[in-house]
């Protein structure tokens, strides 16, 4: 029996680095971006693995539309090819897909392969992942706060958490970047209010089984007082 005492449930990522790591190897930045795809796979794969209930990988920021527009033509195709080719392989390992941010004002093709995506794996439990799609959490708190003035409570804090798009997953338990870069860029803000935050120097492609495993074991290590004592 494999005993999974990190105590994690939720883990997010900010996959950074996959630019530089196509430039150290002279090569386009789209081929970063590809390396960047199968480190998602082998971490997806390892996040079941180490029994995480939910991993949340940060995709596509609201702001990734000021790159070139190539580059973000080629991030929307391997997007669609991602969850094209892994469908099956979502449900032999029991994974739920979940899209957070601005999904539905994507292509149109790009939001039917979602919406068929999500209901195909609706009915996964064993981990969920929850890939950020047009996702800004500036934008998501907008959104939250405004469905939450409509609300007969009105806005507090609880409303507010109610309606962020991450409603329904563990708490946040643990954030890591990767890169070296020490920012959170309009990722999760709200979420990570308690969140224990790791930073690696690692570029995405580059992230292993073994670095996640490090990051949980980091995570175990601390104390997280809530604020109390
Ligand atoms: C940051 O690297 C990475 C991104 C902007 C995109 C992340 C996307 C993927 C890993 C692929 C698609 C994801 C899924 C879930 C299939 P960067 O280009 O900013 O790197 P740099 O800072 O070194 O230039």
């Amino acid at each position: 029996m494999i005993i999974h005492d990190h105590g994690a449930r939720h883990v997010a990522i900010i996959m950074d680095g996959n630019g530089r790591w196509a430039k150290k190897r002279h090569l386009p930045r789209v081929a970063g971006h590809r390396a960047g795809v199968e480190a998602v796979r082998t971490i997806v794969r390892a996040a079941g693995d180490m029994g995480l209930e939910a991993m949340t990988l940060y995709a596509f920021s609201s702001e990734n539309w000021k790159r070139p527009e190539e580059e973000v033509s080629d991030l929307m195709g391997l997007m669609k090819r991602f969850i094209l080719s892994d469908l099956d392989e979502f449900a032999a390992n029991d994974v739920r897909l979940k899209v957070i941010g601005n999904w539905r004002a994507l292509a149109p093709d790009v939001v039917a392969l979602i919406e068929n995506a999500l209901d195909r794996t609706a009915g996964n439990k064993r981990t969920t992942l929850a890939v950020a799609l047009n996702y800004g959490a500036q934008d998501e708190l907008v959104r939250a706060a405004r469905a939450a003035a409509a609300e007969e409570g009105g806005i507090t804090a609880e409303t507010i958490e109610a309606h962020l798009d991450t409603t329904g997953l563990p708490p946040l338990d643990l954030l890591i970047r990767t890169s070296g870069e020490v920012r959170l860029s309009n990722f999760l803000l709200w979420q990570a209010a308690y969140a224990e935050l790791y930073f690696t120097d690692r570029l995405w492609p580059d992230f292993t089984p073994a670095d996640l495993q490090a990051a949980l074991d980091h995570f175990a290590r601390r104390e997280r007082g809530f604020g109390g004592l």
